[in-house]
């Protein structure tokens, strides 16, 4: 492993773009490879154990691909399978993302959080540790919305339908006292206009790109793996339609894209 290696970065499908965003902003000089598992999403609604085989069978594509590091940016995915990678794995700097409960039991004054995240995550045992490790004293209210996933994997982001979509979730959680909203899946980050519409404008919304971000670039430089020169790059695959996710992924990035399909052995 160098600090010229890739570092692989995957998703259930385009959701963990929004943790890319902050990754290729924080760390402008690496070359990332970044893996929609389309052909299976939505994680969400599927049993741990799936979620757990995808994750070995991605974390074993990247590993044949000499990544540095593994970006799990997807809280489905890190709840599920996190543990099992770090053993397979040992050698390999492994990165997952949380529902950022601890920054939400700071900020509220209500004493109420709401999280909006996928069914896997939140009936995971790591998601209920947790809450208990972080916000003891808050009283968490939690909804599932797998609709979500779906309209941001289609791309509707804006308009009706996606304010219709977020609107009676947010008002059922808004209602029964969440003053800050925790947006616990990877996907939602992209729905945040409609959602900060149906909140309210001072309501803050709490993703995790930049403190993965941040918490990344500690870890390749504390291995000694981080690259500070040189043009950064980045590269699409997926386990899906690889035209689809170019032109999404694009959108989603505000830039041009392209994206290759995954060999057959690994999707
Ligand atoms: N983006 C994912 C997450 O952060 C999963 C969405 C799904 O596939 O259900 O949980």
């Amino acid at each position: 492993m160098f600090s010229e290696s890739p570092i692989g970065i995957y998703d259930s499908g385009v959701g963990g773009l929004s943790v890319l965003r902050a990754i290729s902003d924080a760390l402008p000089h690496e070359s990332l490879l970044y893996v929609a598992d389309s052909a299976h999403v939505p994680y969400g609604e599927k049993t741990q154990e799936y979620v757990e085989r995808r994750a070995s069978t991605l974390a074993d594509y990247f590993v044949s691909r000499q990544a540095k590091a593994m970006v799990v940016a997807c809280n489905t995915a890190t709840a599920a399978a996190i543990a099992q990678l770090r053993q397979r794995h040992p050698g390999l700097v492994i990165i997952g993302v949380e529902p950022a409960i601890k920054p939400a039991a700071h900020l509220t004054h209500s004493g109420v959080v709401g999280v909006f995240a996928t069914t896997g995550t939140l009936a995971s045992p790591k998601f209920a540790a947790l809450v208990r490790r972080e916000a003891p004293e808050v009283r968490i209210l939690f909804r599932p919305c797998p609709e979500w996933v779906r309209l941001v994997e289609q791309g509707v982001l804006h308009g009706p339908e996606a304010d219709a979509a977020v609107r009676a979730p947010v008002a059922e959680l808004r209602e029964a006292g969440a003053d800050v909203l925790v947006l616990g899946c990877t996907h939602f980050p992209f729905l945040r206009d409609a959602i900060q519409a149906a909140a309210g404008p001072g309501v803050p919304l709490l993703e995790t790109g930049v403190p993965v971000a941040r918490r990344l670039r500690h870890q390749l430089q504390e291995h000694g793996l981080l690259r500070t020169g040189g043009a950064g790059g980045l590269r699409l695959e997926t386990s899906g339609a690889a035209d689809a996710l170019g032109g999404l992924a694009g959108r989603l990035l505000g830039q041009a894209l392209r994206a290759d399909t995954l060999p057959e052995r690994w999707r």
